[in-house]
């Protein structure tokens, strides 16, 4: 983490209430996981090229048809409100001004219709995509997607790695379990099953197969994108499923401890996916060279979660914008330095693992 993140998530630590920080920074079980996003970054070297002309780069992209200012989004996290009282509507003026995708939890404070037009206000080319959980009851998922489209939202991406909640051993020391008197998970409103006051009110089911997302691919034309794939047998079946896009991801620690780091299972899976379709992940990226590391081992674009998080506890939207804009630079000034002139030039020979010689 870059001496600026790591004071931002201070000074978030001393605002907010300390279970919510607890929330929101913790993973499951011993935390190995969580620990070894970031530290998986660290062994890592990059092997830069010099008296290259890299002086008209432009890091702008696309990601699925939709603009983003750089191969940078916003992975979903829940319940914003316990950042900042404007919630997720802050975070998605924030993601707008960034020029870049917002992927919009379920779990939002914030409904996602509303989440979409803040997005907009700001910027009218500015797009959000909606996370979502598949739920037991098929009519109950039917209808967050009717209200994702309805929102305008232009990509579905369907967390795969959840059949049970994560245990996280912070939430259960603080008795974290319902939200506070003021806040639910919006998108839950009016449907059955959920009250939507709780922090687990999302319910999850360990009997999903790819079946059930066959049914969910004949309900909606909108791109579907796969968060949470670790294994590479895992992904080919993702591409052979007519998936959209995948994201290399392990919850940000908070599922199965002692899963690899995302960053450590992402070369498999990007020999895996052979460049059929996009390979995103998320976890443990904390600054512009870890986002270069990661696109060099084979990452179509990268998420951030906690980063983000920091940003709008202790400054709103334009914290999120700042955050957001410091990755920007740094990734900028990381190419620069790498004698990289196009995004296309990231590959595996600019990385070798630190200590060892080339
Ligand atoms: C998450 N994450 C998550 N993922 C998801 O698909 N739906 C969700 O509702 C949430 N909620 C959530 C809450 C909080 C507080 C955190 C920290 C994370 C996981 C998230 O999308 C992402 O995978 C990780 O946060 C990425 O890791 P970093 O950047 O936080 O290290």
């Amino acid at each position: 983490m870059t001496s600026s993140l790591a004071a931002l998530e201070q000074r978030a630590r001393e605002l907010l209430d300390l279970v919510h920080y607890d929330y929101f920074a913790g993973g499951a079980g011993d935390e190995i996981t969580l620990a070894d996003n970031e530290q998986a970054f660290r062994r890592l070297a990059l092997l830069p090229r010099v008296l290259r002309d890299t002086s008209s780069r432009s890091i702008a992209t696309n990601l699925l048809g939709d603009p983003s200012s750089m191969p940078v989004f916003v992975s979903p996290t829940a319940f914003h409100k316990l950042a900042h009282p404007d919630g997720e509507r802050a975070t998605a003026r924030g993601v707008a001004a960034a020029g870049l995708i917002l992927i919009a939890s379920m779990a939002g404070t914030v409904a996602i219709g509303e989440v979409t037009a803040a997005a907009q206000d700001v910027d009218r080319e500015a797009r959000v995509w909606f996370q979502l959980y598949l739920q037991p009851d098929p009519e109950v998922t039917a209808e967050l997607v009717r209200r994702a489209k309805r929102a305008g939202c232009t990509a579905l991406v369907v967390t795969v790695d959840s059949p049970v909640h994560g245990r996280r051993a912070r939430e259960d020391r603080h008795g974290f379990h319902d939200l506070p008197a003021n806040m639910r998970a919006e998108n839950m409103r009016g449907l059955p099953g959920s009250t939507g006051d709780a922090v687990r009110s999302i319910a999850m089911s360990s009997d999903f197969t790819w079946d059930h997302l066959r049914r969910l691919r004949e309900m909606t034309d909108l791109p579907l994108v796969l968060k949470g794939i670790l294994h590479p047998e895992d992904a080919r079946l993702a591409v052979e499923f007519g998936a959209d896009a995948i994201v290399v991801s392990n919850h940000g620690g908070r599922q199965l401890d002692r899963t690899p780091a995302s960053l450590d299972a992402l070369p498999a899976i990007a020999a895996a996916v052979a460049d059929r379709i996009p390979v995103f992940l998320d976890g443990g990226v904390r600054c512009g060279s870890d986002v270069a590391l990661a696109l060099a081992l084979g990452a179509t674009a990268v998420g951030v979660g906690r980063p983000v998080l920091w940003g709008l506890a202790v400054g709103g939207d334009k914290g999120v914008t700042d955050v957001l804009d410091t990755l920007r630079s740094e990734f900028e000034h990381t190419l620069t330095l790498c004698g990289i002139a196009e995004l296309s030039e990231l590959n595996t020979s600019l990385v070798i693992t630190r200590g060892a010689s080339q």
